[in-house]
């Protein structure tokens, strides 16, 4: 990112606006995946991985959904259910209005059109013995889509509309840079013209000069072909000047779900405080406003996640409900759901228990 201000905006109209004018493109709901752990030569099944376990969320035309949380909190697993690259266990997608849940290749192969995804490793998503022309056009030859003027062309336009040159298009993926490998991999994921973009960690595995670059080149590209992302960060950092909204999630949970700006502003799931608290603030006269929380204890595995509350293993404000009942994901503010019994910045949700 080359600004880190705090309240300074790079997005315009607000995801809500246009949410009021159009439906969701995406419409996720109940969404689970478990991966199941099997024993023996019968593969009898003994236990299972929580890596998404239910989930509700929508993405509307033109916005960005930042998703974040920690490794292992179930964000690829999450961005592979809803670009079909893997089969929900349980839950509905639903993406322009159509059922897409448990569609077959066959039946998703229009789809793949529309929704597209770019991975967090520039190295090892682009075939060394391709050339980058070949990459890029490798989505019309899986569709049979022939553009006007021809694939060549089309990849040239592709490969300069990403700021590469249409020279590059005999060259091969090891002469570029993890930047340009990146920008490669944009282009053949735009290629198509999709509606739906899902990247996930576009730009954690580059430097950090580089990946201002690569996300400004996603901003301009949203505005100009009205793209709609959801992207996927471990960190606030990357999120926050990208985002119109962002879910944080714990442990195959949402437990926030936010306008950019309230959730850094006025963030209520104690874990979102924990994660901003680490995102560094420029200003040092206002470090004490956000001191840094470090939470205390390892993720829990989500082979035996906690009871109730998910969190309430590292929550400072645990409290006996947060062990019984599990907090539902609820709007506390129009556009500001949270998950949690005791919110920050918000009326206590369960008093008769409140923290000491
Ligand atoms: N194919 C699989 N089989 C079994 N377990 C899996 C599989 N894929 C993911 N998992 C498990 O599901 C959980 C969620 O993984 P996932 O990759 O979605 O997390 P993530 O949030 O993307 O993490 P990271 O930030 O490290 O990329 C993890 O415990 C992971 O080990
Ligand atoms: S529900 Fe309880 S344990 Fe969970 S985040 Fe809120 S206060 Fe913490
Ligand atoms: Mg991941």
């Amino acid at each position: 990112m080359t600004e880190t201000t705090d309240e300074q905006n790079t997005k315009t109209a607000p995801a809500e606006s246009r949410a009021a004018a159009d439906g969701p493109l995406l419409k996720v709901r109940g969404l689970v995946r478990h991966f199941p752990i099997t024993k023996g030569l019968l593969k009898r099944q003994v236990g299972a991985v929580q890596a998404v376990d239910g989930i509700d969320f929508e993405v509307y035309p033109g916005e960005t959904l930042g998703v974040v949380g920690e490794s292992g909190c179930g964000k690829s697993t999450m961005g592979r259910l809803i670009t079909r690259l893997d089969e929900p266990t349980g839950g509905t997608i639903e993406f322009d209005g159509r059922d897409i849940t448990h569609l077959s290749t066959g039946g998703m192969r229009p789809m793949r059109r529309d929704v597209q995804m770019i991975f967090q490793d520039p190295y090892g998503s682009l075939n060394p013995r391709h050339t980058i022309g070949g990459i890029v056009g490798t989505p019309f030859r899986l569709q049979g889509v022939e553009p006007e003027g021809g694939v060549k062309k089309e990849v040239q336009r592709l490969l300069e509309l990403v700021g590469l040159s249409p020279e590059h298009y005999n060259r091969y993926p090891h002469e570029f840079s993890g930047g340009q490998r990146q920008r490669i991999g944009i282009a053949r994921a735009l290629a198509l013209k999709p509606k739906l973009v899902v990247a996930d960690e576009p730009v954690s595995a580059l430097d950090v000069s580089i990946q201002a670059q690569v996300v400004n080149l996603m901003d301009d590209l949203q505005e100009e072909l009205g793209l709609t992302y959801v992207i996927i960060a471990h960190d606030l950092s990357v999120i926050r000047h990208v985002s119109d909204r962002i879910a944080v999630m714990y442990l195959g949970k949402i437990v926030e779900l936010a306008d950019r700006d309230s959730l850094y502003k006025a963030p209520m799931h104690p874990y979102t405080k924990a994660l901003l608290s680490a995102v560094p603030v420029p200003d040092p006269k206002r470090r004490t406003e956000r001191d840094r929380i470090l939470l205390k204890g390892d993720v829990p595995s989500p082979i035996n996640p906690p009871s109730g509350c998910r969190f309430r293993t590292r929550c400072w404000k645990a409290t006996e409900v947060c062990t019984t009942t599990e907090p539902p994901l609820v709007a506390l503010r129009t556009g500001h759901q949270v998950a949690c019994h005791h919110p920050e910045n918000a009326p206590d949700q369960a008093p008769e228990d409140a923290p000491k």
